[in-house]
C-alpha cells in the first residue's frame, strides 16, 4: 500500500470531511476490535451491532468476515464495495471490449504497451481496474479516507481471493496512495512521472440523472463535490509525460474550461484527451 499523504481529520464523532453526508462504522461482536480499530483509524463514530444502540447516521460503513462495505441507513441502494475479482467489474474485464472500450482508446492503450498511469481520483477504482486489466501499472491517489478504506479493503480481498490469474495480475498492477492529488502532483518525481495522468472528479451535482447509478449518488453524498477539480488540470499537464485524460458526462464543459486536443464520447460520458506527445 502507497504512502499515507494526508492527516485525517480526528473529528471523533460521525463526520467525515467538509460538506459530506454522516457515516459511522458498525461492527458486530466478531469484528468488534477490527471495527473499532477502523473507526478509531478514519476519526468515525463507531457503532456496536449487536449492543443494539439507536443509530443517528446516514451512512455505515459494515465490517464484517466478508469484508468492508458501504451502506445507507434508509436502504435507498444496496451495499457499495470493491469487488474486483467477482460481478460487474470481473465481467468487464473479460467481455468488456478490451483496446476498443473508450476509455482504452482515449489513454492511448495499443496492445503490448506498458503505461505507467496515475488516476488522480480514484474512487473506487473502476477504471483504474480497467486500465490494469489492458496492461498498465496504475497508482490510484484518493484522498476520502472512507472511500479509501474501501478501495483498500477490495485490493486486499481481490488479491487474496482472486481465482482468475489475469484478475490477480491486473490487481497486482494496482497500488493505493491515500493523499491529496495536488500533494501527489507537487511531490511527483521523475522516478514515479507518469505516462498519463487520469481524471474523474465527481460529476456536478446539476448533472445527477437516471445515468449516474445509484451507487455513485451515493458516493456523491459521502465524498461531497470535487469543486477544486478544475485547479488540477495545470499541473497534471506539466507531470504527464503523453498525456492527461479527464472523464466528464457528456454534456458537462471541459475541465477548466480549457478545450482539449480530442474527445472520445460514449453514450453518457466523454473522455477529453490533452495529448501532449506523440507515445512511442
Ligand atoms: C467520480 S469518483 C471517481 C470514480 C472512479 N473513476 C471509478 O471508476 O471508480 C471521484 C473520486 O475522486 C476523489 N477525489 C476528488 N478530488 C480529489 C483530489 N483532489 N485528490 C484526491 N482524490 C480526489 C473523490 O474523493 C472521489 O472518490
Amino acid at each position: 500500500m502507497g504512502k499515507r499523504g494526508r492527516t485525517l481529520p480526528n473529528v471523533s464523532g460521525q463526520d467525515c470531511g467538509a460538506g459530506s453526508a454522516r457515516v459511522v462504522v458498525a461492527a458486530d461482536s466478531r469484528n468488534r476490535e477490527a471495527g473499532r480499530a477502523l473507526a478509531a483509524r478514519l476519526g468515525l463514530g463507531f457503532l456496536d451491532v449487536d449492543a443494539g444502540a439507536p443509530l443517528c447516521s446516514a451512512f455505515i460503513l459494515r465490517l464484517g468476515t466478508d469484508g468492508l462495505a458501504l451502506c445507507s441507513a434508509s436502504e435507498r441502494f444496496g451495499p457499495i464495495s470493491c469487488e474486483f475479482a467477482s460481478g460487474r467489474l470481473r465481467h468487464r474485464h473479460h467481455f468488456g471490449g478490451g483496446f476498443g472500450q473508450g476509455i482504452a482508446r482515449a489513454v492511448g492503450f495499443k496492445p503490448g504497451s506498458a503505461l505507467q498511469v496515475v488516476d488522480l481520483t480514484a474512487g473506487l477504482g473502476e477504471d483504474a481496474f480497467v486500465l490494469a486489466g489492458l496492461g498498465a501499472r496504475v497508482a490510484m491517489v484518493e484522498r476520502h479516507p472512507v472511500v479509501a478504506a474501501l478501495l483498500e479493503d477490495g485490493l486486499r480481498r481481490g488479491r487474496e481471493l482472486a481465482h482468475d490469474a489475469a484478475i490477480a495480475a491486473a490487481i497486482a498492477r494496482m497500488e493505493l496512495v491515500q493523499c491529496e492529488a495536488s500533494d501527489w502532483l507537487q511531490n511527483c518525481t521523475d522516478a514515479i512521472r507518469p505516462d498519463v495522468v487520469y481524471l474523474d472528479p465527481m460529476f456536478p451535482e446539476h448533472n445527477r440523472n437516471a445515468q449516474v447509478r445509484k451507487e455513485m449518488q451515493a458516493l456523491q453524498q459521502v465524498v461531497g463535490a470535487d469543486g477544486d477539480a478544475d485547479a488540477l488540470l495545470e499541473p497534471a499537464l506539466a507531470v504527464a509525460r503523453y498525456r492527461v485524460v479527464v472523464k466528464r458526462a457528456r454534456q458537462a464543459p471541459p475541465l477548466g474550461r480549457k478545450p482539449p486536443g480530442f474527445a472520445v464520447s460514449g453514450r453518457s460520458t466523454r473522455f477529453d484527451v490533452y495529448a501532449l506527445r506523440r507515445m512511442p
